[in-house]
This record gives C-alpha cells, structure tokens and sequence, in this order.
C-alpha cells in the first residue's frame, strides 16, 4: 500500500526531561507520604502532582498508552533524581535501601506510571514491593532474573505466565554499572513480524506454546514448560500482540517448534539496547515488546548497578478477585 508522506508521523520514543522548571522539577523533588508505609497516599498525591507536569510529557505519554509505538517503548531522559543519590549505597539481595532517605525515584515510578494505569504488585515478587530494586545478587550470576549479571538476560515479555500480566512495566535507573556496559535490551513484534513467513505466522498464533512459571515466582529448579499453553501472538494479525519467553516458553509440536525459532532469530536480528543512565526512566509495551538485559560484571561494593522497577496494569478490576479490597498486591496462587 503506497502511503503518503502527509501520513507518515514521527513516532516519539525518548522524551528530554532535562530542560524541566524549578516548578516541575518540585513535583517530583518535593516529600510528600511515604511509599513503604503509605502506599495508597503516596499513590493518589503521585497522580495528582503528574496531572502538573508539562503538557509535552503528559502528551507523550497520553499517545504511548492510546497508540504505543512500533518499538513499544518511552524512555523520559533527565528526570530529576534523589538528591543524595551518588553516595546512597547499592542495596544488597534487593531488600529496600537502607541508607534511602528520599523517595525521588520512587515518585518517578508512581507520576509516570499513573498516566499510563494503575501500579500493581505481585506476592512473589520482592513481597509484594511496589517498587523494587533490581540489583546483582552474589551468586545468582547466572540466573535468568533481574539479580543476574554475568549471563545475558533472555528477551522475555514479563510474567507471561500471568493471567493478570502488567501491561506496562517501568525502569527507573538510579545506578549504571561500573564499566557502562549494561544494556536493557527490547525488540517489537511490530519490527520482529516482517521476518516472519506466513506459515509461521499463523502457527505462531495458535495456542501450541506451553509457557514456563519464573524462577521469582516459585519455580527454583528452572523447569520448562510448567505453565499454561498459550498462542505466542494473538490480536490483531497485522499488529500482533505478543505473548513471549525466550527461556522458558516451549513448543507442543514440531512445527510450532520451527515457528518459535524463527521468531528468536527475528527478534535477535530487530532488538535494540539503552544504557540507562541516573534520571532515566523507560517505560515498556509488555505487550508489544519482550525485553532482557546485557550481561555485565558486578563488584558488590555497594556502587552496583541499580534500577527500580514498577507493574502497570490499565484495569484493577480485572485481579481484584486475586486482590484485597484497597490493595495493589495481586496474590494468584501457582
Ligand atoms: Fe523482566
């Protein structure tokens, strides 16, 4: 189909926050409630106080949750961060900081992600933190989780094993790696499927994939396929959503199998990487786009790499059967 050049729109993937006002920049520096203890205060004055930024990020971020993009993701630049943060150390095991005082990145995670939907949690995940560390883990270097380091992390979309997945999930970075080298890497279904031949399209979108539980949500000994079988796109065939783990996800027939493959050659030939630097904050397509981390050498020093995490979904109502009336944990059994 030929298309116009009046109909070709410069999609938006990185917004500069860095040229924000003294007033703007209070929104996100000024304390407020506590997020640990207050969770539900802190969460309704973050929503009001994003209703104040300045309408280009508020637009960005109307058109990324409306429209998304082909690379299904907005990465906010500059934002304002913790003002004590260079000497603040890198947690160890993922446990809250110790030495934290302030809650900048935290009300980062909650103005962004309230213009997108709701912050949800997960009982298995860092027990049910809103905001979780994402820090190496002595030991874990090889592991396929967020505490690994030295292997690269595969390309996953998050807790595709869920039926309550987070449409959206959020990475502030308070902490590059020693050697700058970490790249948090994602790949589109919209840049992956033109790779694909027709066959495996449609084999792709039939429920033939039995997808694996994570290591964090209980499954230790790492096994395959233990989780519910699934198609691996589904939506709208000319642009998909996709249901996607590189790790755990395996095929129930030999064909379907071919698909699979396909589709991991297709995303390693499509995927990008960002180094996220201090005052990044990226926000993710869960349904559009799987994501995965660089591999990286950790000295567990206390000056790791370190980024906070939050879950978004657009509709609460959809886990409040799994939710206690008033919280955003969701606490489905596996
Ligand atoms: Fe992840």
């Amino acid at each position: 189909m030929h298309t116009s050049p009046s109909s070709v729109q410069t999609e938006l993937y990185q917004v500069d926050c860095s040229g924000f006002d003294a007033e703007a920049a209070s929104l996100f520096l000024t304390a407020g409630a506590n997020p640990y203890t207050d969770a539900e205060e802190f969460l309704f004055d973050c929503e009001m106080r994003a209703d104040e930024m300045p309408r280009t990020i508020r637009r960005a971020l109307l058109e990324f949750q409306v429209h998304s993009n082909s690379e299904g993701i907005l990465l906010l630049r500059g934002l304002p961060v913790d003002p004590d943060l260079a000497t603040v150390r890198t947690p160890a095991n993922a446990h809250r900081s110790p030495d934290k005082h302030t809650h900048v990145s935290e009300r980062s995670l909650a103005m962004i992600g309230s213009r997108l939907g709701h912050l949800v949690s997960y009982i298995q995940e860092k027990k049910g933190d809103l905001f979780q560390n994402l820090v190496p883990v002595p030991g874990n270097e090889q592991v396929q989780s967020s505490g690994g380091s030295k292997t690269r992390l595969q390309f996953h979309r998050e807790t595709v094993f869920h039926p309550y997945a987070p449409e959206y999930l959020l990475l502030v970075c308070l902490r590059s790696d020693h050697d700058h080298i970490a790249e948090t890497t994602h790949a589109s279904i919209s840049h992956a499927l033109p790779l694909l031949s027709e066959d495996h399209r449609s084999l792709l979108f039939q429920p033939l994939y039995r997808t694996g539980i994570d290591y964090s949500f209980g499954n230790v000994q790492t096994v395959k396929g233990n989780g519910p079988v699934l198609p691996v796109l589904y939506g709208n065939p000319t642009d998909p959503f996709l249901n996607y783990d590189e790790d755990l996800m395996v095929a129930t027939t030999a064909e379907a199998e071919d698909a699979l493959d396909a589709l991991k050659q297709a995303i390693a030939s499509v995927y990008r990487g960002v180094k996220l630097v201090p005052g990044d904050l990226l926000c993710i397509d869960n349904r559009r786009t799987v994501h995965g981390r660089s591999s990286f050498t950790p000295r567990y020093d206390g000056f790791d790499r370190w980024l906070q995490r939050s879950f978004v979904v657009r509709d609460l109502g959809r886990s409040a059967i799994d939710r206690h009336p008033g919280e955003r944990v969701i606490r489905t059994r596996f």
